[in-house]
């Protein structure tokens, strides 16, 4: 058994009865929900906000990671905090020289804080932001829908970023998000990805139990 933390999208869970989708994977394994917030401007879609966490706060005892998309992630990581998200992660490309100061908000309302970077942004970006940083969150696919393609170019990127991790702050998370399926999880978790994310590959199965399982790799 090796510590990878498996952490389903609800992004692909029927909205409609969310509350039984999250028992659900917790029944079935999983270590972490993940919660794609959208605005429909940072991203092309919407999906929810603070109230969803807040809600799914209530009826799990699992860590919430919340994935923000949103524009002016600074003016929310606070109430994203106190809703009972444990981990708050924001995009290099809506704060930008906010970075800093938004992670730092983060951990200062008790929230573990998380950059992310979009598919086109350098590894780099994120490494400069390593000290601040709980968990990366690497993005292998254009954020704002679920069942997309993994792109490539994030292999390079989690090899650098767990390497960089291995050397300086062994503790951080490496979290890969996008088109990760049971043939392509053993991989990235080869590369030193350690926060495995899945919408599709865990809700399109037919046995969630046995879909977490094989993400482990
Ligand atoms: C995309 C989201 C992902 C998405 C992943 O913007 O950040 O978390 O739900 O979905 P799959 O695993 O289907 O690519
Ligand atoms: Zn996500």
């Amino acid at each position: 058994m090796n510590n990878v933390l498996i952490a389903p999208s609800i992004l692909s869970a029927d909205f409609s009865r969310m509350g039984e989708e999250v028992k659900s994977l917790e029944v079935c394994g999983a270590d972490m929900i993940h919660a794609d917030v959208m605005d429909g401007v940072f991203v092309p879609n919407i999906t929810f906000g603070i109230k969803m966490v807040e809600d799914l706060r209530k009826c799990t005892a699992l860590p919430i990671d919340a994935h923000l998309m949103i524009v002016h992630p600074e003016k929310y990581v606070e109430r994203f905090a106190k809703a009972g998200a444990d981990f708050v992660t924001v995009h290099y490309e809506a704060c930008k020289e906010d970075t800093a100061k938004t992670l730092k908000l983060i951990k200062s309302c008790g929230a573990k804080a998380g950059v992310v970077i979009n598919p086109d942004t350098p590894w780099e970006r994120a490494a400069e932001f390593l000290p601040l940083c709980d968990m990366i969150l690497v993005m292998s696919v254009y954020p704002g829908f679920g069942g997309q393609k993994y792109i490539p170019s994030a292999d390079e990127k989690l090899l650098n970023l767990s390497r960089l991790i291995g050397e300086k702050k062994p503790q951080t998370l490496l979290e890969i998000d996008g088109g990760v399926t049971e043939e392509n999880a053993p991989r990235l978790i080869g590369l030193g990805a350690n926060v495995i994310v899945a919408g599709s590959a865990v809700f399109k199965a037919a046995d969630r139990k046995k879909a977490i399982a094989a993400l482990r790799g």
